[in-house]
């Protein structure tokens, strides 16, 4: 396995792909699918426009359907939700569609989604993410951050660097055998140095301190805990990603 992290979508290579890509948007996107998934979503439809989600979501019955819609970290008028994890109910989410489109997270997963598989992962999720690997191993890995509207975002490389530390710890393979390129490297000695306090390393980030501005505080301590759902997305169909059942 060589695991290779881009920081954005927009450093990420157009020409070819991996065996397996993963989006990573911790503040909130990829932490609020996982969440949804987990409390019996049937599955997460990601859109990068919302007028398109819009469109496709009137095809879907009324009460099969949910519509997610952020941008600039605030719900967009006329959605049910914005991107909060913590909005993911069981009661309210239990058998529908959620369709949703965020500023940041839906263009990683769309930047990926021709990859033969693609996954989305978190902090909360990281557990389920490396099995997944350690199970199917594999030969190339894409980690994708969704930063910041084509910045680096420091959230999204800890959790880069969680997933791979956990598989060095679990298999034992070198930093060297695994990385695939210097930002896998990087992201690694980021997590190393933040692991026990990922909630303070949240507060550093841009993001983190625009959803405090924003008085969206307790989605972060949320976001920052490390293996707290049990639910892999991956996509079964351009665009549809659901619980990855193993
Ligand atoms: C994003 O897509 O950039 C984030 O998920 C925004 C947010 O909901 O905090």
């Amino acid at each position: 396995m060589k695991i290779s992290v881009y920081h954005t979508p927009e450093e990420t290579p157009d020409q070819n792909t991996a065996a397996c890509a993963i989006a990573i948007d911790v503040l909130r996107a990829t932490t609020t699918i996982a969440t949804a998934l987990s409390v019996g979503a049937e599955a997460v439809q990601v859109f990068s426009d919302l007028n398109l989600l819009n469109r496709e979501s009137e095809l879907w019955p009324e009460a099969k359907r949910l519509r997610a819609g952020e941008r600039g970290g605030s719900k967009v008028e006329g959605f049910d939700f914005g991107n909060s994890p913590l909005d993911c109910t069981a009661e309210l989410m239990r058998d529908k569609r959620l369709f949703i489109s965020t500023t940041n997270g839906t263009r990683a997963l769309q930047k990926i989604q021709a990859s033969p598989t693609v996954l989305a992962a978190a902090l909360v999720n990281r557990k389920t993410v490396v099995d997944y690997l350690l199970a199917q191993k594999p030969e190339t890995i894409w980690i994708v951050g969704a930063g910041w509207e084509g910045a680096y975002a420091l959230e999204d490389t800890v959790c880069a660097g969680a997933i791979a530390q956990e598989i060095i710890d679990r298999t034992g393979v070198s930093l060297a055998d695994l990385a695939g390129n210097d930002e896998l490297v990087g992201a690694v000695a980021l997590y190393n140095g933040w692991k026990d306090n990922l909630v303070g390393l949240m507060h550093h980030a841009s993001h983190g301190q625009r959803l405090v501005r924003l008085n969206i505080i307790e989605d972060i301590a949320y976001c920052a805990a490390l293996d707290t759902v049990d639910t892999l997305p991956i996509q079964r169909e351009i665009g549809v990603l659901v619980k990855h059942e193993g």
